[in-house]
C-alpha cells in the first residue's frame, strides 16, 4: 500500500520529484524556529496546478494528510506536515504567467518568491506594496494562505487587499478558478476571502491574480523620537493627514528595543539618533514627486517637531541611509542573539489600548519569572505589535506559561493573539482567548463543510481532533 502509495505519487509528479523516509531533507521538516518538526512520509514537488489537484485526490482517496509548503518562513509551525503525511512542496510552481499593465493585474503560481514578485512588477513601472522582512524566501501561495502583513499595510493593507483572483484545489482534489482581473465582484459569497489566511487547512492555493499600483519614484524614511505613547498616537495621526496620504510604514519600537538592536549593529553602522527616548518611530512616505515630496515630508516633521510631538528626528538623505534606518527595524538576528532562547509574539489591540497590554503583560510574565524581559515593537500604524519575551530557559512548559502570560493581558484589551503570523501549531490552544464559542463554532463547520475527512493540513488552526 505504502508503496503504491509512492508510486502513484511518481505517475502524477514524474521521476525525481518525490522523496520518501530517509530520502527526505530537513529543509521539508521544520520551520523557520525550528520549535517544530515532524517526519513526513513524502514529500511531493508538482510542477502545476493539474499535479496538485491528483494529488490531493490521491490523499483524499487514501486518508492521507496534506500540508502544502511554500517559502517555510512561518513562525507557528503552520507549514509543518503531521507524522506520516505528505508535504506539498509548491516551489515548482513559480511562473509569473502574466504582467497586465493596463488592468495593473500579475498573474503568479504560488511558488513564486516575493522579492521575485515584487521586481517582476517593478521592471514593468508596476508595484505590488506588500513587503516583509522574509520577502526573499516567502512564497506567495504562504503569503496568501496566512494573509501576511508587514511593513506597509497601514497605506495598503494586507495580502487579502492584494488578492483578485484565486485558484485553488479543493480536499477532494476539485480546482476552483476565479482567475478574474475585476475589482468589482458581489456575485454571491466570496470564497476567496475564506481561503486567503486559511492556513492550507481549507484548501491549496495555486495560482493568484494581485493588484498592482503605480510605482512609486520616491521615497522619505525618517526615525522620530517621541516622548510618551499618546503623542505617538498624535504623531501618527498628523503624518497621516499631512502626508496626503502618502504615509506608507509607521513602524514603532520601544526604547528597549532600539537600545538592543543599535547596540549590536554599532559596529558596522552608527546609531541613527541617541538611544534614551521612551519611542521610537521608522517613518516613511512614498510618493511620485522627488523634489515635492520631500519638501513636504521635512515641512510635515518640522511642524510635529515645533509642537514638541516629537524631540529628536534623523531624516535619510541618500537610499544607503534608507537602508541603515530599516536595518534596525529588520536586522535584528545580530541584536537578539544575546535574548536566547526567546519567544516571540504578533498580537493586535486598538493602538490606545497598546500601553495598557504592555504593562499588563509585563506585569503577569514577572508573576511567573521575575527576572523576564520583554521588549515591543512593531506595526504600530495597524495596530500590530510584536513582544520578544526571554525569561532565561525554554521547553513546553515555559513556552506555555509565557503564552499564557501574554495572551491573558491581550484579551483583557480585547485584542487578537494573531496579528499576521497566522495561528498554526502555536496559538491553536490559544484561540478561545481571542474568538468566542459561536465563532469557533462556525470555524469548525466550515472546516467540516469544506474538509470532511480532515486531511488538509489537520490539526493546524483549528482544533480538530
Ligand atoms: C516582523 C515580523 C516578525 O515584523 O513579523 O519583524
Ligand atoms: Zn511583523
Amino acid at each position: 500500500m505504502v508503496k503504491k502509495l509512492e508510486q502513484a505519487l511518481s505517475a502524477i509528479v514524474g521521476e525525481g520529484q518525490v522523496f520518501a523516509g530517509a530520502e527526505i531533507d530537513e529543509r521539508y521538516k521544520t520551520d523557520l524556529t525550528r520549535k517544530y518538526s515532524s517526519e513526513p512520509a513524502y514529500v511531493v514537488r508538482p510542477a502545476s496546478t493539474e499535479h496538485v489537484a491528483a494529488i490531493v485526490k490521491l490523499a483524499a482517496e487514501t486518508g492521507t494528510p496534506v500540508t502544502a509548503l511554500s517559502g517555510r518562513t512561518g513562525v507557528v509551525g503552520g507549514g509543518v506536515a503531521v507524522n506520516g503525511g505528505i508535504v506539498l512542496s509548491l516551489e515548482r510552481m513559480n511562473s509569473i504567467v502574466e504582467i497586465d499593465t493596463a488592468s495593473m493585474t500579475m498573474t503568479v503560481e504560488a511558488g513564486c518568491v516575493l522579492q521575485t514578485v515584487q521586481e517582476a512588477a517593478e521592471a514593468e513601472g508596476a508595484f505590488l506594496p506588500l513587503d516583509l522582512g522574509a520577502r526573499g524566501s516567502a512564497m506567495i501561495g504562504g503569503v496568501i494562505a496566512t494573509n501576511a502583513g508587514g511593513n506597509r499595510v497601514v497605506r495598503w493593507g494586507m495580502m487579502r487587499d492584494m488578492v483578485i483572483g484565486l485558484e485553488a484545489v479543493l480536499a477532494d482534489g476539485t480546482v476552483v478558478s476565479s482567475l478574474t482581473k475585476m475589482l468589482k465582484d458581489n456575485a454571491g459569497y466570496n470564497w476567496k476571502h475564506l481561503l486567503i489566511g486559511s492556513e492550507g487547512t481549507l484548501a491549496i492555493i495555486t495560482r493568484a491574480v494581485l493588484r498592482l499600483r503605480p510605482l512609486p519614484t520616491s521615497s522619505q524614511t525618517a526615525i522620530v523620537a517621541v516622548d510618551n505613547f499618546e503623542d505617538v498616537i498624535t504623531v501618527l495621526r498628523r503624518l497621516e493627514a499631512g502626508l496626503s496620504g502618502r504615509l506608507s510604514s509607521f513602524e514603532l519600537m520601544w526604547e528597549s528595543f532600539y537600545q538592543c538592536i543599535t547596540e549590536a549593529n554599532l559596529p558596522q553602522r552608527p546609531r541613527p539618533l541617541p538611544s534614551g527616548s521612551p519611542f521610537y518611530a521608522l517613518v516613511e512616505a512614498l510618493g511620485s514627486n522627488a523634489e515635492d515630496d520631500a519638501a513636504q515630508f521635512q515641512r510635515e516633521l518640522e511642524k510635529v517637531m515645533e509642537t514638541g510631538l516629537i524631540t529628536d528626528a534623523v531624516i535619510a538623505s541618500s537610499e544607503r541611509e534608507r537602508e541603515g534606518l530599516w536595518a534596525v527595524r529588520e536586522e535584528m538576528e545580530l541584536g537578539l542573539a544575546g535574548c536566547r532562547p526567546f519567544y516571540s509574539f504578533d498580537v493586535s489591540m486598538a493602538l490606545a489600548a497598546m500601553p495598557a497590554f504592555s504593562v499588563a503583560a509585563e506585569k503577569n510574565l514577572r508573576q511567573v519569572y521575575p527576572n523576564a524581559s520583554v521588549m515591543f515593537y512593531g506595526h504600530a500604524g495597524d495596530g500590530n505589535l510584536h513582544a520578544i519575551v526571554s525569561v532565561g530557559e525554554a521547553g513546553k512548559e515555559v513556552q506555555k506559561a509565557v503564552d499564557t502570560a501574554i495572551f491573558d493581558a491581550v484579551r483583557d484589551v480585547g485584542g487578537s493573539i494573531a496579528a499576521e503570523h497566522g495561528i498554526g501549531q502555536s496559538r491553536a490552544p490559544f484561540l478561545e482567548w481571542t474568538r468566542s464559542a459561536e465563532e469557533l463554532a462556525l470555524m469548525k463547520m466550515l472546516k467540516k463543510a469544506l474538509d470532511p475527512n480532515n486531511i488538509l493540513n489537520p490539526g493546524r488552526l483549528l482544533d480538530t481532533k
